[in-house]
């Protein structure tokens, strides 16, 4: 067998050569290539035709040689999948223009096989493993259940999320059923993922912050575990990275989910952050994004800063806090690429 990836070793604490990096979003439109084979089509063209996918998920890898490659895909064709209507919008990013606002939407939400409604994903990810080689280990991903329910219940981004909360205290019924139908679809994406051969797959809860604690335990946590429980149901040990943003008020609440990743954003200390989650876990991030957009050093000491927080504990993959804004210059991620893969790690050589 070839030695195995750091990001994978790292993904299970094990020791590693250096910090394995990679950035979320990593495929997108601060690269020219991807915006030159973007002209002329639409955002979900690119994501339901494999051979586009395939092409758009190794660009960063040519360029940066990342330690991990994503798929590229997007948390909302599963929403869509069960029937809401969903359009990208340039500018406004995705817009549903029916949103979920009562019991009876939610009733006639489906839960089709995830192996005919987003097959385009799973055959990307086939043909990703294929083309990849062993060289570079390939994650999947799906929204998490509360984030996805927030763009169903808003219609779209939201900056208070009022309809989310209101929803899910004004029906409690219709939310859980929403909330099970959700964790049932997302585990099953999951699975079907790792079938086709993600080696490590990631839960994107980007909006689980904007909850009160008691709000997060009622009426998110126990879906995202069943959702993570429905991952583990024979995963042959494929890694689970929980992400989320906001949420450094309730981290060991988090630890009930049982990731073996946790990605958290800048608004927490890294040390910090492993303080709360506690030792048996790996965590991913938290450089913040914007930084990236500013001239060296800042960004790069921030980095070394996060390194060293780490102090040769096992377990830490680096990344941004958040996906990589599209004004961000190339040379800056070549920049935060060599402070990453000088710095000298306690893990030994593993
Ligand atoms: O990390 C990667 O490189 C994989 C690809 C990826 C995309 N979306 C591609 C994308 C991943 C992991 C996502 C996840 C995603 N999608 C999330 C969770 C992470 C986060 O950022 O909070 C969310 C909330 C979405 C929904 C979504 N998709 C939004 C809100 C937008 C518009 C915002 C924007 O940046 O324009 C998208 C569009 C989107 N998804 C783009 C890409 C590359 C830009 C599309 C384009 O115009 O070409």
């Amino acid at each position: 067998m070839p030695e195995e990836h750091r990001f994978l070793k790292a993904c299970r604490r094990e020791p590693v050569d250096r910090t394995p990096i990679w950035l979320m979003r990593q495929a997108g439109r601060y690269l020219p290539e991807y915006r030159a084979i973007r002209e002329g089509r639409s955002f979900l063209e690119m994501v339901k035709t494999p051979e586009l996918a395939v092409e758009v998920t190794l660009q960063p890898l040519r360029r940066f040689a990342f330690d991990a490659a994503i798929i590229f895909a997007d948390i909302l064709p599963l929403a869509a999948a069960m029937g809401v209507d969903l359009e990208f919008v340039a500018g406004d990013g995705p817009v549903i223009r029916q949103p979920i606002r009562s019991a009876a939407d939610v009733g006639a939400l489906g839960t089709p096989p995830v192996e005919e409604a987003l097959d385009f994903t799973l055959e990307a990810i086939r043909l990703t493993r294929r083309e990849l080689d062993g060289k570079t280990p390939l994650i999947g991903f799906s929204g998490a259940p509360f984030t996805l329910a927030s763009y169903m219940i808003e219609g779209g981004g939201s900056r208070d999320h009022a309809n989310v909360k209101g929803f899910m205290q004004a029906e409690p019924k219709a939310w859980y059923q929403l909330m099970d139908k959700l964790a049932r679809m997302v585990g099953a994406y999951l699975q079907a993922q790792m079938r086709a051969g993600a080696q490590a797959v990631q839960l994107f809860d980007s909006w689980a912050g904007v909850l009160s604690p008691w709000d997060y335990r009622e009426y998110v946590l126990p879906h995202v575990r069943r959702a993570i429980q429905i991952v583990r149901n024979g995963d042959g040990g494929v890694p689970v990275i929980y992400f989320s943003t906001m949420t450094g008020g309730y981290l060991p609440m988090l630890r009930e989910l049982e990731a073996d990743v946790y990605g958290v954003d800048w608004r927490i200390e890294l040390a910090d952050a492993w303080e709360l989650l506690g030792p048996e876990v790996a965590i991913q991030g938290n450089l913040d994004p914007q930084l990236l957009l500013a001239r060296p050093p800042a960004f790069q000491q921030q980095a070394q800063r996060i390194l060293n927080a780490v102090n040769g504990r096992p377990g830490h993959i680096f990344n941004l806090g958040h996906g990589i804004l599209k004004e961000t210059p190339i040379d800056h991620v070549h920049a935060l690429l060599d402070t990453v893969r000088t710095h000298p790690t306690n893990g030994g050589a593993g």
